[in-house]
């Protein structure tokens, strides 16, 4: 009788013990956050430190103006450079300069089109481009960003000398969370410490899996001042492979912000990044001058149907299931059982592709239905296979649907 009851006291305990975690986990501000792929734009890869009120409202406005917003592009992240200093009760103060309204108009104006705000700091004593930092300040700056009315930090990794990263991101995390206002955090830590393992533990809704993307297509390269390194599409493409299971809604593998439109490539190139990123289930985070985009860049950061891969509800990154010496195929299962995939030619000349049903999954003896994302047509019914040839650097991107 005694041994009976012990149990039965146990077994509440255990059970009361699992219910108040898990409303805790559940009645935190930010437990429904980032639930497809954030999207926005960033001011860093293309105006780096040049950031300031004028600007960052100019491009919140082109981001309504240009469909960007129709298309789901919603937060409008200040990236490094908005701050300067300290005050003397330590709060994060804005450059005057660039900022003479204060953040919290900032904040007001992007807010009243309808879109969300984002800021930048960075875990360490100072940020990378030498701006304060939060460390000892976190709480501090959390209630400060909270008060600005921000919907979106990312939190960098820049001069953490020993600190351990999932402490310090998980402790930003509660800090953001005290503050009582769901904010993204935006991890970015480089994948120095594979946050894919920890990141979602800590409260991180997307964490960057490597170092910084430059606007080119190719290898991994120094920068110019001889510092290791900076990576093309291709090289951060290949860094990707393995991390898929760790993806899912709330928590996403982030291969960095996008170059589409800085020039640096082609645009068979910026096409082939765009959906490889949205296969990916990547962050798909503009990087570009939203307000003078050519009709093709437009198109590419607009497709709607090439987005609808990227934001698909069952929340699954795609892998690459072949590869083929220079040419790569990548799938990505959506919600209604069909597949996204991507024919890939890495090579210099064109090339003549095929992606073979059972690498997607499916039995070669399947009749399922193909659609060009890119040229926006069915193409008909397809059994075992479908080839198609692709330009060099180029995709062919396709739904296979039985
Ligand atoms: C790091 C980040 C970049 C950018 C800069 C800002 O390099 O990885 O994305 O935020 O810092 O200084």
């Amino acid at each position: 009788m005694k041994t009976k009851r012990f149990v039965a006291a146990v077994g509440l305990f255990v059970i009361f013990v699992i219910s108040v975690s898990f409303t805790q986990e559940h009645t935190r501000p930010s437990a429904n956050l980032a639930l497809s792929p954030p999207m926005g734009w960033n001011s860093w890869n293309k105006f780096a430190c040049n950031v300031s009120e004028d600007m960052i409202k100019s491009m919140a406005d082109a981001m309504v103006k240009s469909g960007m917003k129709d298309a789901g592009y919603l937060y409008v992240n200040i990236d490094d450079c908005w701050q300067v200093s300290r005050d003397e009760k330590g709060n994060i103060v804005a450059d005057p300069q660039r900022f003479p309204h204060g953040m919290k108009a900032v904040g007001d104006y992007i807010h009243s089109l309808g879109l969300k705000f984002g800021v930048y700091s960075d875990a360490g004593t100072k940020t990378c481009a030498g701006r304060p930092g939060g460390l000892g300040h976190e709480y501090q700056d959390a209630i400060q960003y909270a008060a600005w009315g921000v919907d979106y930090l990312k939190y960098d990794w820049c001069n953490t000398s020993t600190q351990n990263a999932q402490a310090s991101y998980a402790n930003m995390r509660a800090a953001l969370d005290a503050s009582g206002r769901p904010i993204v955090l935006s991890i970015c830590e480089w994948g120095t410490a594979k946050p894919w393992l920890w990141g979602q533990e800590s409260g991180g809704n997307l964490w960057r899996t490597t170092d910084d993307i430059n606007d080119r297509w190719g290898a991994k390269e120094k920068w110019p001042n001889g510092s290791c390194c900076s990576y093309g599409v291709t090289a951060i493409l290949d860094q990707q492979v393995g991390l898929q299971s760790y993806a899912g809604p709330g928590h996403w593998n982030d291969p960095d912000m996008l170059e589409v439109g800085n020039g640096g490539m082609t645009d068979v190139e910026y096409r082939s990044h765009f959906s490889l990123w949205a296969i990916l289930a990547a962050p798909l985070i503009a990087g570009n001058d939203l307000r003078n985009m050519r009709p093709e860049i437009h198109d590419i950061l607009t497709n709607k149907e090439v987005i609808a891969i990227d934001q698909d509800a069952l929340g699954r990154e795609g892998e690459r299931v072949a590869k083929n010496g220079d040419t790569e195929i990548w799938a990505k299962q959506l919600k209604d059982g069909s597949r996204a995939v991507i024919l890939l030619n890495r090579s210099a000349s064109e090339q003549e592709i095929s992606a073979n049903w059972e690498d997607l999954g499916y039995p070669a003896s399947l009749s399922a239905s193909v659609r060009d994302l890119w040229a926006h047509k069915d193409l008909g019914k397809f059994t075992g296979k479908f080839s198609t040839r692709v330009a060099s650097h180029g995709v062919a991107m396709i739904t296979v649907k039985p």
